[in-house]
């Protein structure tokens, strides 16, 4: 293991590109944003929000595993420099230009989707992800990779017509031509340098490759802050312009990025993104799955995750429910031991949790259900994508074959200062026929159970409301066949 000290290296378009932190007197908490807008040629990137919100920062990063590279989107506001390390940043720059336009800027051009040119390069970066999956993208799924991207003008339509018209099955461009001395570039770099350390005199910054590292400098740093996919902590920078003393990047730890599956349950790396999760779980726990697909953005789940919404415990996570609802348990490290415990105790209060100082959460175990176990999760917001839940609900109801409830577990997302489980309701339910007559006497005990409060998304009458009201969606939807 080699620890490579204050500097990282990256390709930039083709380039390979060094940033020296300690000559160049870049704080290692500046964003990819920030970074771009500083060079003479790469402007195209725009800052709409800062915080993930307006896609118009949107980069496409390829990254190399088992000598493929895979090309997400991101939003270049919410990352930070040294995550780009060992990786390719790829801006609308390095896609074409007017002499020499990419297949993407052709379509866009041929189908008049180009309105205003600061959302336009990063509508651009979401189109050549989607140009870079090598299948023929459904509709949804392109409406799926344009929800991080805003557009005021209301000009989705021939975009989508533009994604329709050039991605498809075996895309060539000049990436594809160049991917093997890519890979090659970036295998170099990665077998160079490792557990980078960068220390500029006033940050600290650790980009572990490896659990051992993470978990040793967990030890050694009681008090640093913990990032995975950043998606939380980049604001505290980009809004609050927080200068965050010691970082420990779990970004690029590669022993937190592992799925193993058995008959019973599976156990999902906290480092792996949100998105990578969406796609695997699809089939064997849909109601993560549904939440998921109402999770921010493509962008955002190409970078969030289960590491950074579990311990972070807000009320209104909205991973927290549905992975209660399956009965989920975590699986917490530290150099010397590891232990296991139900994600149903793990919260204990607004922001607070069973994590000791020195641990880190490593994976999610989910069981396989039941056949017998009905599971749905739902969420309520202001806008259908791309917002944080008002309120959230998830139910795992058995009911025997009269219809009598045997066990349900109902929980909620802001309804209270945590995840809460609606227990007078549960007990209530417990014994009793499934139908709707009790379902409306259980509808008025969830007014027991919750005191939720009043904020900027929504009044405490009309979240007791919404609370009620998906208790009543959840047994319609229980009557579905
Ligand atoms: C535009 C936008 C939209 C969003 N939409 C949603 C949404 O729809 N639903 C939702 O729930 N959230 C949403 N969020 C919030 C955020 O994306 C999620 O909470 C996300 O899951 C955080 O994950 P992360 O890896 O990026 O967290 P990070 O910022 O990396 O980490 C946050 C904190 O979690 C803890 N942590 C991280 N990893 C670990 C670990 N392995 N072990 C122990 N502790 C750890 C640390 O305390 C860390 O400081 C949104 C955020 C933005 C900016
Ligand atoms: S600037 Fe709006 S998402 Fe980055
Ligand atoms: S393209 Fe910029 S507002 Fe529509």
């Amino acid at each position: 293991m080699t620890t490579s000290k204050n500097k990282i290296q990256f390709l930039l378009g083709n380039k390979l590109t060094e940033i020296d932190f300690n000559s160049k007197k870049i704080p290692p908490t500046t964003t990819v944003l920030n970074y771009l807008r500083s060079l003479p040629n790469h402007k195209g990137v725009k800052e709409g929000c800062a915080e993930g919100d307006c896609g118009a920062c949107t980069v496409v990063i390829a990254e190399e595993s088992n000598n493929k590279l895979t090309y997400k989107s991101f939003d270049s506001c919410l990352i930070f420099l040294p995550s780009l390390h060992g990786k390719q940043l790829i801006t609308v720059e390095d896609v074409g230009n007017s002499e020499n336009l990419h297949p993407v800027q052709e379509a866009l051009v041929d189908t008049h989707a180009s309105q205003c040119g600061f959302c336009t390069p990063g509508i651009t970066m979401s189109l050549f992800s989607i140009y870079k999956q090598d299948f023929i993208p459904s509709k949804e799924f392109i409406i799926d990779a344009l929800t991080g991207n805003l557009c005021r003008c209301t000009g989705y339509k021939p975009i989508i017509e533009a994604a329709h018209k050039c991605c498809g099955e075996h895309n060539h461009d000049n990436f594809s031509e160049n991917e093997n001395e890519t890979i090659l570039k970036l295998q170099e770099i990665k077998k160079t340098s490792d557990n980078i350390a960068i220390d500029t005199g006033i940050q600290k910054y650790y980009l572990p490759t490896n659990l051992k590292t993470a978990l040793q400098l967990r030890t050694d740093l009681p008090a640093s802050t913990i990032i995975n996919g950043g998606t939380d902590v980049a604001l505290r920078v980009t809004k609050k312009n927080e200068i965050i003393p010691t970082i420990i990047d779990l970004s690029q730890t590669t022993g937190l990025k592992q799925i193993t599956k058995t008959e019973k349950e599976w156990s999902i790396g906290t480092g792996i993104s949100l998105e990578d999760v969406r796609v695997e779980v699809k089939e064997i726990f849909p109601a993560l799955y549904e939440m998921l697909s109402v999770f921010g953005s493509k962008q955002i789940r190409n970078k969030a995750t289960f590491g950074g919404n579990i311990g972070s415990a807000s009320p209104i996570g909205d991973t927290t429910p549905v992975l209660m609802a399956y009965n989920s348990v975590l699986v917490l490290k530290n150099t010397k031991a590891e232990r296991e415990i139900k994600l149903r105790e793990f919260i204990t209060g607004y922001r607070t949790t069973q994590m000791n100082h020195d641990e880190l959460i490593i994976a999610v175990k989910i069981p396989i259900p039941n056949k017998t176990e009905i599971i749905k999760s739902y969420k309520i917001s202001k806008r259908k994508d791309l917002d944080i839940s008002t309120v959230s609900a998830c139910f795992n109801l058995t009911k025997d074959e009269k219809s009598i409830v045997k066990d349900i577990f109902i929980v909620y997302g802001g309804m209270a200062a945590t995840t809460s489980r609606a227990t007078k309701t549960e007990k209530f339910l417990i014994g009793k026929q499934w139908n709707r007559e009790n379902i409306e006497k259980a509808m008025k005990l969830i007014d027991e159970d919750f005191t939720p409060i009043s904020d900027a998304r929504s009044g405490a009458e009309a979240r007791k409301i919404m609370a009620r009201n998906l208790m009543m969606k959840f047994y319609n939807d229980t009557n579905k066949s």
